[in-house]
């Protein structure tokens, strides 16, 4: 139980709880069934690993119109905070039938911005009908690219979070709310 604590005794506030993620997913769920829903193509909802899967798997369950999965795995960030700007494909789609499908690259965060920039370059040379972006959290004040999402859950402040899929050095995805991490626990300014 110590450990339990230890991690919840990390996070410096509640910036979204389970009631309000609820929300988020139901909300964007029912918008892409809506917007997708008298399209003749496929739908494909790509998930960007690690920090992603927990939003994908409700997400999906909200969304009440045919559609696959896939996924993808990228590095940007080590184990620090800040992005190295270095996009490096770990796994790509397993799909390899990408042209003429409607491509929803779904992430965690979108911060600088270079992931999904990156990802979205190289997925729209494969021909998809249509490439859009969702994203669970927003930090605006942090974009160095001209890119913006299409579905957004929610704009936060530029503060490091952790929770619901978002990860310090692959810990804290287990966290069932999105916090603000302590800044002393990744030697940051209190
Ligand atoms: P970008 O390329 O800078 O937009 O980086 C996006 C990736 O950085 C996300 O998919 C996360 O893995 C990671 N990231 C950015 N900000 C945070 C944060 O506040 N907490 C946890 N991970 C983050
Ligand atoms: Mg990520």
């Amino acid at each position: 139980m110590q450990n339990e604590n230890r991690m919840h005794e990390d996070v410096e506030r509640v910036l979204l709880s389970e009631e309000q993620l609820r929300e988020i997913v139901s909300r964007i769920g029912a918008q892409i069934s809506a917007d997708y829903k008298d399209r003749g193509s496929k739908l494909i909802l790509v998930s960007v690993l690690k920090g992603s899967v927990v939003f994908m798997a409700d997400l999906m369950r909200a969304i009440t119109i045919p559609c696959c999965i896939d996924f993808m795995s990228v590095s940007s960030y080590g184990s620090g905070t800040t992005s190295s700007g270095v996009v490096k494909i770990i796994k790509d789609l397993d799909t390899n039938v990408v042209e003429g499908a409607d491509l929803l690259l779904v992430e965690d965060i979108f911060d600088s911005g270079k992931t999904l920039s990156y990802l979205k370059e190289m997925l729209s040379a494969r021909k998809p009908a249509s490439i859009r972006l969702c994203t669970l959290l927003d930090k605006p004040d942090r974009r160095v690219v001209d890119l913006q999402a299409d579905y957004v859950g929610a704009v936060i402040p530029d503060a490091f979070v952790v929770g619901y899929g978002l990860d310090y050095d692959e810990k804290y995805r287990n966290l069932p709310y999105v916090g603000v991490l302590k800044p002393a626990v990744y030697g940051g300014e209190e």
